[in-house]
C-alpha cells in the first residue's frame, strides 16, 4: 500500500465520518507546514545564527531564546492569512493576537507553545512545538482573553511536533493518537505510528529530582516509594529519565509508557505549578488520555480545570494509568 501522508490521512478522516471539518483540516495542514519551517531553523542551528539568547523576556518571566521568538513569528505568519483562526495565543505573548483586518477570520482559537524545552536548544537536545485548538464562542468576532478560558475538555484538535533525531508530528482530534514522521526529501509527514497507546503499567518515571525538597508530601511519598525499588511497597525497580522538554517526555510515554511529573513547588506557593495549563497541560493531557493514559494535577483531571487566566500554571501528572492513579490517590489522602 502506498504511504499515507498527513494530507491524505486528514482528507480521508474528513470524508469518513464528518468529525473533521474542512476548515479544521486546513488549520492542521497550515500548522504542519509552519512546523516544517521551524524544523528547518532548529536543524540549521549555529549555521543560521539562530542559537542563543534573544535578549528579551516573556510574560512567563523567562529569558527568551532566539528560537522561541523565531518559532512564534513563524506560527503567527503562517496562520494569520489562512482564514481558519479567529485569534491566537502563545506562551511568548502576553495578550491574544488578533487577525489583521485584511484577512478573513475563522472559527477557531489557536494556542501554542512555539518552542517547548528551549533550554535544550543550545545543547542540541530535542525540542518541540505544542498546539491546542479551541472553538471560538459563537457570535464573537473579536475574541478577548475571556473567550480563550475554556477547559481542556472543549479542545477540538491538538498536534505537537518533536524536533529530535527524527522530526515527528503527533496529533489527536478525539479519535485516537496518530504519529507521522517527516520525510525530509519529500517534505511530507508520513503516517508511521498509527493508534499510539500508553501501556497501563510502567517502570519508568520522569521528574526534576533536584527540586525534591520543595515538593508537597504526597509527591515526596510517591517518589520515595519508586526509589525504594524491589524492597519498597511497589516491589519493583523503577528507571528515571529527565529530558527537560515536556514534548520529548510525553512522546516517550506515548511510545513505551511512564509517568511525567512537574508538581507544585514550595519555593513559590502562589504558583500552582511551572507548566502552563493552556499551552502545555491541556493539550498533553488530552493526547495522553486519547492514548489510554491519564492526566491529573494531583487532585483532579487536568482537562476539567476551569482556567481563570490565559497564562495560568498547573501541576501536571500525565502518564500510564496505574501510576497516575496512585500519585493522585496520595493527594486525596
Ligand atoms: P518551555 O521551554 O516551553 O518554557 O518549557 C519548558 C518546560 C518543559 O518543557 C520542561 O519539562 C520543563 O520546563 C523543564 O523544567 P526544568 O528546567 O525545571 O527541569
Ligand atoms: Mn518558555
Ligand atoms: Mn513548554
Ligand atoms: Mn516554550
Amino acid at each position: 500500500m502506498s504511504r499515507i501522508t498527513l494530507s491524505r490521512f486528514l482528507i480521508e478522516q474528513q470524508r469518513r465520518d464528518g468529525t473533521l471539518p474542512a476548515d479544521l483540516r486546513l488549520l492542521i495542514e497550515t500548522v504542519a507546514r509552519a512546523c516544517k519551517a521551524i524544523n528547518f531553523s532548529v536543524n540549521k542551528g549555529a549555521l543560521a545564527g539562530v542559537l542563543g539568547e534573544a535578549g528579551t523576556g516573556n510574560v512567563q518571566g523567562e529569558a527568551q531564546k532566539k528560537l522561541d521568538v523565531i518559532a512564534n513569528d513563524v506560527l503567527l505568519d503562517a496562520n494569520e492569512w489562512g482564514g481558519s483562526p479567529a485569534a491566537m495565543a502563545s506562551e511568548e505573548m502576553e495578550l491574544p493576537y488578533h487577525i489583521p483586518g485584511e484577512y478573513p477570520k475563522g472559527e477557531y482559537l489557536l494556542l501554542f507553545d512555539p518552542l517547548d524545552g528551549s533550554s535544550n536548544i543550545d545543547v542540541n537536545i530535542s525540542v518541540g512545538t505544542i498546539f491546542s485548538v479551541l472553538r471560538c464562542p459563537a457570535g464573537v468576532s473579536h475574541p478577548s482573553e475571556a473567550d480563550f478560558l475554556q477547559p481542556g475538555t472543549t479542545q477540538v484538535a491538538m498536534p505537537y511536533t518533536l524536533y529530535g533525531p527524527q522530526t515527528m508530528l503527533v496529533l489527536t482530534f478525539g479519535n485516537g493518537v496518530h504519529g507521522f514522521t517527516l520525510d525530509r526529501e519529500f517534505g511530507s509527514f508520513v503516517l508511521t505510528h498509527p493508534d499510539m497507546r500508553v501501556p497501563e503499567s510502567t517502570k519508568e518515571f520522569a521528574i526534576n529530582m533536584s527540586n525534591m525538597r520543595h515538593w508537597e508530601a504526597p509527591v515526596q511519598r510517591y517518589v520515595n516509594e519508586l526509589l525504594a525499588g524491589t524492597d519498597g511497597p511497589r516491589g519493583k525497580d523503577f528507571n528515571m529519565r529527565w529530558v527537560a522538554s515536556m514534548v520529548a517526555e510525553v512522546h516517550r510515554i506515548l511510545t513505551r509508557g511512564g509517568i511525567f511529573m512537574y508538581p507544585r513547588d514550595a519555593r513559590d506557593p502562589a504558583k500552582p505549578g511551572k507548566l502552563r495549563l493552556m499551552y502545555e497541560g491541556n493539550p498533553m493531557a488530552w493526547i495522553i488520555e486519547q492514548a489510554g493514559g491519564m492526566a491529573t494535577n494531583g487532585y483532579q483531571r487536568i482537562m476539567e480545570i476551569q482556567p481563570s487566566k490565559l497564562h495560568e500554571r498547573v501541576a501536571v501528572f500525565p502518564g500510564s494509568r496505574e501510576e497516575v492513579e496512585i500519585v493522585t490517590g496520595y493527594h486525596a489522602k
